[in-house]
């Protein structure tokens, strides 16, 4: 275990939340035996609150590792996220309080929104998607991704949203798995000050084998781009269409989207995730959790829709919810760093849900930018993605949130599709750095090798060891994966591939992966996966690459590399590695480093021994050598290949 987790052990400040905030919080304390008493008459009674155009005839079916919630139940997510609030009154609310990168704004009401989706659905089906067709977006942080996504979903469509910053070839791969017909982008988006290209990319990856007989187009920066005979711009289509469109009610178990994450092979895996018991799940926790008073909430989560925070906590659980949401499509350093806390005070924003590496950045740019904005209107904070260190959740609570706000760390993942460990923010007191229990209605253990608890003060291995409603149903078409990846490690257990840690008062504290899975700035990718990009580069013969742990980014991607005969290494070479794996998977996954070695450590059976790479990863300066054949490395690695005898 690294420094700052040890260190992160030894913490036992407590913040308990105030009078005040308890008193008016929509989750009681009560809530926990509530669901302990009756777990399946709980999650009926979170399913009620969602509109059902039949009602389900069993909570569960469980055979595991096979869920179904609410089976024989009907609904539409659309009718739930939109339709309900116009029908009830609720129309004129603003749903959205959009700010593009370059300042321009848009502010969306819930029957805007409504008539957008149903136009948008209606030109879905006259481009002949139908229910169960798959549907790939590719698109910048804006009001119509939310729209397409709704649309889909409005019409029984399948979505699987693929985040901007993928290349064309991780595109392409994501389309082919899900054998999508329909693309729907923009010609690009605003970033970092200028405009970039998505439906360019969108070319290129359909210059591969697909399915695919249209591209819808959102004109969103004006840039040339080129229309080819499948493509329609989205202006065209929809705006000509009918603003009548009744939802249609579909199965509680009909699959609503799949979301490709990186698993310890090179190929992602499509985490299908079906209706009923997702949206349960997402609008519950986005009111327990982030405590929603829809009337007055300014409500602020600043994850990208290609991401599972952006489908849960940005699309489905605040709409279902009635929220008033800002959405912001650019960085946070654009044109100040001061962006997103100018924000804060022009919006008047109450909740904030971020990640930690962006708030470490925050830290590391100084606090004059938040201390320069009124951040008063803030009232609660979140945070997701990787552990929190004490240092920076101290930091957001003082700075950001004035001493005034409940923190809530919130642990989940993908395959969990909403949040599962969490404080409540009206009742549980937080300690800086820990996720503490997991919410009324979920449970987890933390493990040893032989699935045995280890109780309080002990350390293993997190597990989810009963079925929860926003589960994922499966790998897309590879049910063999799913079993093997999720429930062979332990029997009957679902195994996070985290590990965790319970203190002395049975708290739980997340300690990371303890798989081939590195965590960049809350985005996974996995070793593997760089490493075939890698070794695909003509220079380079074989690879290997750990996640280092990094100040900012939580880890950071190191590549030990061997060359080819006759290559030499240099700085060009370094920079065309880089460029090829940004080509080959996108930005999120550039190296860091990448050091050239002329072995790699391996067990007797022939195993990268990625623990010693990561040493030497994390013992060697970071940008101390720019050259990559740093003699150093292989003195390092040879050192720690001795110690590691020793210890046998
Ligand atoms: C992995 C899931 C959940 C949405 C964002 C990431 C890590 C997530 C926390 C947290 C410690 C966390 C875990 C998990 N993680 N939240 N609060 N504390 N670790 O979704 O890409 O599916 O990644 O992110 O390692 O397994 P994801």
């Amino acid at each position: 275990m690294n420094d700052s987790l040890s260190n992160l052990l030894s913490e036992n400040r407590t913040f308990a939340p105030s009078a005040e905030f308890a008193a008016q919080a929509n989750a009681k304390a009560d809530l926990y035996e509530i669901a302990e008493r009756d777990r399946l008459a709980f999650w009926e009674e979170q399913a009620s609150n969602l509109h059902w155009h039949e009602k389900w005839n069993q909570v569960l079916d469980w055979q595991p590792p096979f869920a179904k919630w609410f089976a024989g139940g009907k609904l539409n997510a659309s009718y739930n996220a939109l339709d309900r609030h116009v029908l009830e009154g609720r129309g004129d609310r603003v749903a959205f309080l959009f700010e593009g990168e370059p300042g321009d704004t848009r502010e969306i009401t819930y029957a805007q929104m409504l008539t957008e989706v149903k136009k948008t659905a209606n030109a879905l089906l006259s481009l002949g998607v139908k229910d169960g067709d798959r549907v790939a977006i590719y698109m910048p942080m804006i009001p119509e991704a939310a729209v397409a996504m709704l649309a889909c979903a409005r019409i029984g469509a399948t979505h699987s949203v693929v985040f901007g910053g993928f290349s064309a070839d991780s595109l392409l791969a994501r389309i082919q798995d899900a054998d999508a017909t329909l693309v729907i982008t923009a010609d690009g988006g605003f970033r970092k000050g200028g405009a970039f290209g998505l439906k360019s990319i969108v070319d290129d990856a359909l210059k591969g084998e697909t399915n695919v007989q249209h591209v819808l187009v959102v004109k969103r920066t004006g840039q040339d781009v080129t229309m080819g005979a499948k493509d329609i711009w989205w202006h065209e289509l929809v705006d000509k269409q009918s603003a009548e469109h009744e939802a249609q009610p579909f199965d509680s178990e009909h699959p609503l989207f799949i979301l490709y994450t990186s698993g310890t092979t090179a190929k992602p895996k499509g985490i299908a995730h079906t209706t009923g018991g997702y949206l349960t799940q997402a609008a519950y926790t986005h009111r327990i959790v982030f405590d929603l008073k829809p009337e007055t909430d300014i409500y602020w989560c600043t994850a990208d829709v290609g991401w599972i925070t952006g489908h849960s906590y940005v699309v489905y659980g605040p709409l279902i919810n009635g929220a008033t949401q800002v959405m912001y499509e650019g960085t946070p350093d654009t044109p100040h760093k001061g962006r997103i806390f100018e924000m804060i005070e022009k919006y008047g924003v109450t909740i904030l849900y971020t990640a930690p590496t962006l708030i470490r950045t925050w830290m590391k740019w100084g606090d004059e930018f938040p201390n320069k904005y009124n951040l008063k209107s803030l009232r609660l904070l979140g945070s997701v993605g990787e552990p929190i260190n004490p240092e920076a959740w101290m930091w957001y609570r003082e700075v950001v949130g004035g001493n005034n706000c409940p923190i809530v760390d919130t642990w989940w993942q993908t395959e969990t599709g909403a949040i599962m460990i969490s404080p409540l923010p009206g009742v549980t007191a937080t300690k800086p750095g820990s996720a503490m229990r997991t919410l009324p209605g979920i449970s987890a253990k933390v493990v040893d090798d032989e699935a045995k608890e280890v109780g309080n003060g002990g350390g293993g291995y997190l597990v989810l060891d009963k079925p929860w409603p926003s589960m994922l149903r499966g790998i897309w078409r590879e049910p063999d994966r799913y079993k093997e990846t999720y429930w062979s490690r332990f029997d009957g257990l679902y195994f996070a591939g985290d590990g965790a840690k319970l203190d002395d008062d049975g708290a739980l504290w997340l300690l990371g992966r303890v798989d081939d899975v590195m965590n960049v700035s809350g985005h996974r990718i996995s070793t593997t996966e760089v490493e075939s990009a890698l070794v695909s580069h003509h220079a380079i013969a074989e690879a290997a690459v750990v996640g280092a742990n990094d100040e900012l980014t939580g880890q950071a991607i190191v590549a030990f590399v061997i060359l080819r005969g006759g290559v030499e290494p240099d700085q060009e070479l370094e920079k065309s590695l880089k460029a090829h794996v940004t080509k080959e998977i996108g930005a999120i996954a550039r190296p860091r480093q990448i050091m050239v070695v002329a072995e790699l450590p391996k067990t007797r059976s022939g195993k990268i021994m990625r623990r010693l790479l990561r040493d030497v990863a994390e013992n060697r300066a970071v940008g101390d050598a720019t050259t990559l054949a740093d003699p150093n490395v292989m003195k390092l690695i040879s050192e720690g290949l001795q110690s590691e005898k020793k210890e046998d």
